[in-house]
């Protein structure tokens, strides 16, 4: 198993490319199975995530060639000319959660989609019940047994009014895929406003579906009889751009996001500078020019444009340098602290009352210790964290890593960091 060695501290000084989303390319390769023919994406994101994805359009009948552009992004295409199988088993679903986003469209296309439950995950129970509630008042029949999610419909889906007791991205973007081929007008209410949720719209309007109001709560969508191939270009990663700058403050650098996009990170960027650091943002690129002393600021994780859950275990990374103590609490999972006793063991003084966690922010007190996280962006902090501690720090397992940050341990070297990747 793989594992990070670094050497701290260091500054991040440089420039890097932003790698395409993670969570827009994930549904938008299975939103590929709306359309008979050949889907052309661009800037995939190489990540194991995206291994699994391709593995799993294989599996269901649709080929996926993919051109290296660079070390990086790659292009895609996918034919899905003939979907073979409606059947996601248990062994795809388990390696990766979001396969699950796999029911809405494949049953749309199909008629039918049987999907293994996805079932619980380190960060917390992740039920399903709000991508099934909205794929029924579509007018699907759902039947759990066996361990699997069965969806089907015999009339063709219908249009419906879904209104969302809680924001879920992955539930609005299972909806907005099934409404695309369903009869009439679906309109989505306390939908999720993710820049993701807008992505996968943007690609499903190139396939010519009927969609408005991206990037807000309220969604519409005119059935079509038929989509057509997309071509599309995966936009970059916020969470990975915001990482980065993370760590620009955290070691009191200067690094600059090329292709990132500032308006996607309004409230991280603004949080950003309320710590102390200058942010300089252009259409295309972000700057952050990180602060001697990092002032405390309290966050709250919410929906979109909410402080991302996403974000939440670096921004606590960032704190422990902070000069003076802060509040950070998690309102998305119930189970997302599992950084904290690993920062504590670097010397960091955390502890959790509940959904909550008080920062001590003391600069310059952590020290390199080998730690392990259970998940992707809690190994991020742990990364970051090795940045600034005093030694060497030995971030274990770092599959989770891999998932979501594409060749993290070479972009943070361009940027000056002293990270190997070691084989134990
Ligand atoms: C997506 C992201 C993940 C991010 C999360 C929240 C992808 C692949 N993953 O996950 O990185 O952390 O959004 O921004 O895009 N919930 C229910 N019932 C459901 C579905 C969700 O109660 O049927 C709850 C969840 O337990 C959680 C909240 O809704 O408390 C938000 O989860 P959701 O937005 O669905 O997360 P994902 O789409 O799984």
């Amino acid at each position: 198993m793989d594992k990070f060695v670094v050497d701290g501290p260091v500054k991040l000084n440089g420039t890097i490319q932003a790698g395409g989303s993670k969570n827009c390319a994930l549904p938008v390769v299975f939103a590929a199975l709306l359309a008979e023919g050949k889907h052309k994406l661009r800037n995939v994101p190489r990540l194991a995530d995206m291994e699994f994805c391709q593995r799993i359009l294989v599996h269901f009948g649709c080929p996926v060639d993919q051109s290296f552009k660079n070390n990086f992004a790659c292009d895609w295409t996918i034919d899905a000319t003939n979907v073979t199988t409606s059947e996601a088993p248990y062994d795809y679903v388990r390696k990766m959660r979001a396969s699950f986003f796999c029911l809405g469209p494949l049953m749309a296309r199909t008629g039918r989609a049987r999907v293994s439950l996805p079932g619980g995950c380190a960060i917390g129970a992740r039920p399903i019940d709000l991508h099934l509630m909205a794929l029924e008042k579509l007018g699907a029949t759902i039947e759990q047994k066996s361990g699997y999610v069965e969806a089907r419909h015999t009339n063709g889906l219908k249009g419906a009014h879904i209104v969302f007791p809680v924001v879920s991205v992955g539930a609005t973007e299972n909806a907005i895929m099934a409404a695309t081929l369903a009869k009439g007008t679906t309109i989505l209410e306390n939908a999720a406003a993710e820049p993701e949720v807008a992505g996968l719209i943007h690609a499903l309007r190139s396939m010519g579906a009927q969609i408005k109001g991206e990037g807000t709560s309220r969604v519409e969508i005119q059935g079509v009889d038929s989509l057509k191939p997309m071509d599309f270009t995966i936009p970059p990663d916020r969470i990975e751009v915001a990482t980065y700058l993370f760590g620009a403050q955290l070691t009191g650098g200067d690094v600059t996001i090329e292709g990132a996009n500032p308006a996607d990170l309004e409230l991280p960027l603004q949080l950003l500078e309320d710590s102390g650091a200058t942010v300089e943002r252009s259409p295309n690129k972000i700057r952050v020019i990180g602060s001697d002393v990092i002032k405390p600021v309290d966050i709250t994780t919410k929906p979109y444009p909410g402080f991302p859950t996403d974000l939440q275990a670096q921004w606590m990374t960032l704190m422990t340098q902070a000069s003076g103590n802060c509040t950070i609490t998690e309102k998305i999972f119930e189970n997302r602290f599992m950084h904290v006793p690993e920062l504590a063991r670097m010397g960091a003084h955390l502890k959790i009352n509940g959904s909550s966690v008080s920062v001590k922010g003391e600069p310059g007190k952590l020290h390199g210790a080998p730690v392990m996280a259970t998940d992707l962006r809690a190994s991020a902090s742990l990364v970051l964290a090795g940045l600034v501690a005093e030694g060497r720090t030995e971030v274990k397992r770092i599959y989770h890593l891999d998932r979501g940050y594409e060749a993290m341990e070479q972009k943070l070297r361009t940027l000056g960091a002293k990270v190997e990747r070691e084989t134990e």
